[in-house]
């Protein structure tokens, strides 16, 4: 891993737990950047999604955590920005497997679909799995946007 940092960000439907997800990564001997939102106020996934996703192609930040309501459209979003792999999960094993077999590096939840619990777990086997290479390698190129 390049580094430590792991940037975080939401929409309005998971602040409280993305506040959550901030406490425990940094337990587990993360930085966190937490670009927000800080209001409940109704905002915009792809805003967050992709600035998220900036954090971690620019080299920032060497994983992301994302959340919106079901976690789909701030993962489309993030999607967007060549070079992220981020997958939504809502079990662990996903979790553990879109970083060994697929790469990715972001997450991404939805926190109207899995409680903090569940979340927390997801997050764990996310960051302690590591990508497996080899065959996996080979896929995982084909899916890096052409030019
Ligand atoms: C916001 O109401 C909701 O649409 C958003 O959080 C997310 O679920 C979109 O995919």
């Amino acid at each position: 891993m390049a580094n430590k940092r792991i940037v975080l960000s939401s929409d309005h439907s998971a602040l409280e737990l993305r506040a959550a997800v901030a406490a425990h990564v940094t337990s587990l001997g993360w930085e966190v950047v937490d670009i927000g939102p800080t209001s409940t106020e109704s905002t915009h996934y792809p805003t967050h999604g992709q600035a998220a996703a900036e954090r971690v192609v620019s080299g920032e930040c060497a994983l992301g955590i994302i959340i919106c309501g079901t976690g789909q459209g701030i993962m489309m979003a993030a999607n967007k920005v060549a070079g992220i792999r981020c997958g939504v999960c809502s079990d662990t094993f996903s979790a553990r497997m879109i970083r060994q077999h697929n790469d990715a590096n972001m997450l991404s939840m939805g926190a109207r679909v899995i409680g903090v619990g569940l979340a927390l777990d997801i997050v764990e086997a996310f960051l302690s799995a590591e990508f497996e290479g080899g065959r996996h390698a080979t896929r995982v190129a084909m899916i890096e946007p052409t030019a």
